[in-house]
């Protein structure tokens, strides 16, 4: 085996042994190590993190009180499945869980290893509740990679290319994208047009007594960081109540204060049937979690949806120590103020820079468009060679969903790298190889 010591060695033996459907191209680097918003590459370069590993990492980089719970949990035992005994952390994690999910304590929670398992529970457990088999998501909707996950997704074709018949009975509609209105209205004139497209269906092709579930993230996450009016959200969690629809939301990315709310749901004053959670929900190690109503959670019986590795001890002694900092920290509040600052900072841009079409989102879940495709990759490219960490959603959004520990300062230094990416690129400094380098989803 070749030593792999710097980032060129790495990327380049990377793509020789890892199979490239895991791989959404950017600039080629490794990181070894990080600490709170910070990331060093193997050159010993540093970057600010915009990324979060994909919301992944909302409490930030190498915490050690996390790093101390699992070494001591690894020493005792660090896991026996949960499947035939019963061990005491994911039992009081699941108990923290519940008391984070708005409402009544009336739940329950489900274990998988990553947040696309926990759709296919929450799928499992709508059609096991309802007796129902058909699913509404909607358009431009991540839900995951498992073969229920990429069913009801509908985002990218290469992840249904190839793959025959996916799961049947399930119908797209569109998110409602009020920036890109297809009515043509406006907050004012804005009668729920995209909702009605939902109760016609009900009306013409699908009989809502057969619809088992509707699948929704509160903030439509990889179509653009998509913040839903709170009209809708409510109108459309009636509508689920209306006809014994299962109201489910994927949280996957959004959750653990991402939206400046522990929910994103939260934002709109809704209690839903279900919530999935993935990501940051085992403090770095993976974790997936459904939890809802008991009545709904208990409706299947074993084995239906059990993992060997689900909710093992050591990911949940991570967790737990990772609920106890947030809570201490005030980390969802702290979301929820840089946010306000760091979207004011793009705001701000946008006065000085026509290419900033738009700046949205809630809390530090905060998306840029630019605009156009070409526009974008040199932009992000320029970021990526002056250390920072950032990525598209789409075309032409950038992603901005860093640890919630970004200090001001970092907040600072980012909006400056990105302003020199904006004027590098007005005055045309950054080539066009770097179309090749770069490449998004
Ligand atoms: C909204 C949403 N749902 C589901 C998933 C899938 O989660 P995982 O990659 O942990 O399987 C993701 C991951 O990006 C996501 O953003």
């Amino acid at each position: 085996m070749n030593s792999l010591s710097t980032n060129k060695e790495i990327c380049a033996r990377e793509s020789e042994v890892l199979a490239k459907t895991q791989k959404i191209p950017y600039c080629p680097i490794s990181f070894k190590s990080g600490k709170g918003a910070l990331l060093y590459d193997y050159d010993g370069k540093e970057y600010i993190d915009l990324l979060a590993s994909a919301s992944s990492a909302n409490i930030g980089h190498g915490n050690e009180e996390v790093a101390e719970a699992v070494k001591e949990q690894m020493t005792n035992l660090a896991q026996y499945t949960i499947a035939y005994f019963s061990c005491k952390e994911p039992v009081e994690y699941a108990e923290k869980l519940i008391e984070l999910y708005p409402g009544d304590n009336n739940k329950k929670v489900l274990y998988s290893t990553t947040g696309s398992e926990s759709i296919d529970a929450a799928i499992k457990l709508a059609k096991g509740y309802t007796g129902r088999n058909k699913i509404i998501s909607f358009n431009g909707a991540y839900h995951g990679s498992t073969l229920g996950a990429i069913s009801i997704s509908a985002i990218s074709l290469n992840m249904r290319r190839k793959m025959g018949s996916l799961m049947p009975d399930v119908h797209h509609f569109n998110y409602p994208v009020c920036i890109r209105c297809p009515y043509g209205k406006c907050e004012e004139s804005c009668n729920l047009e995209c909702l009605k497209e939902i109760e016609n269906a009900f009306n013409l092709y699908l009989a809502p007594e057969e619809v088992a579930a509707i699948f929704f993230e509160p903030i439509a996450g990889d179509a653009g960081i998509i913040v839903p009016p709170k009209k809708y959200v409510q109108a459309l969690s009636e509508l689920c109540k209306k006809h014994g629809i299962l109201f489910i939301v994927d949280e996957i990315q959004q959750a653990w204060g991402r939206s400046g709310k522990f929910f994103a749901i939260e934002n709109f004053d809704v209690e839903p049937d279900i919530i999935v959670m993935g990501k940051s929900s085992g403090g770095g190690l993976p974790m997936g979690v459904t939890m809802g109503k008991t009545e709904i959670m208990d409706s299947l019986d074993a084995p239906a949806h059990l993992f060997t590795l689900a909710g093992n001890s050591t990911v949940c002694a991570a967790a737990l120590k990772m609920v106890e900092i947030f809570e201490r920290d005030g980390l969802v509040e702290q979301s929820k103020v840089k946010g306000e600052y760091f979207k004011n900072k793009f705001l701000e841009l946008q006065k000085k820079y026509d290419i900033i079409k738009d700046v949205r989102g809630l809390g530090l879940s905060i998306g840029v468009d630019l605009t156009d495709k070409v526009t974008t990759t040199k932009i992000i490219y320029q970021c990526q060679q002056n250390g920072l960490v950032l990525i598209s959603l789409g075309e032409s959004t950038l992603r901005v969903q860093p640890p919630l520990v970004i200090t001001y300062e970092q907040i600072d230094k980012s909006i400056e790298i990105i302003e020199q990416a904006i004027k590098d690129f007005l005055d045309g400094k950054i080539p066009d190889e770097v179309l090749s380098v770069i490449n998004g989803w």
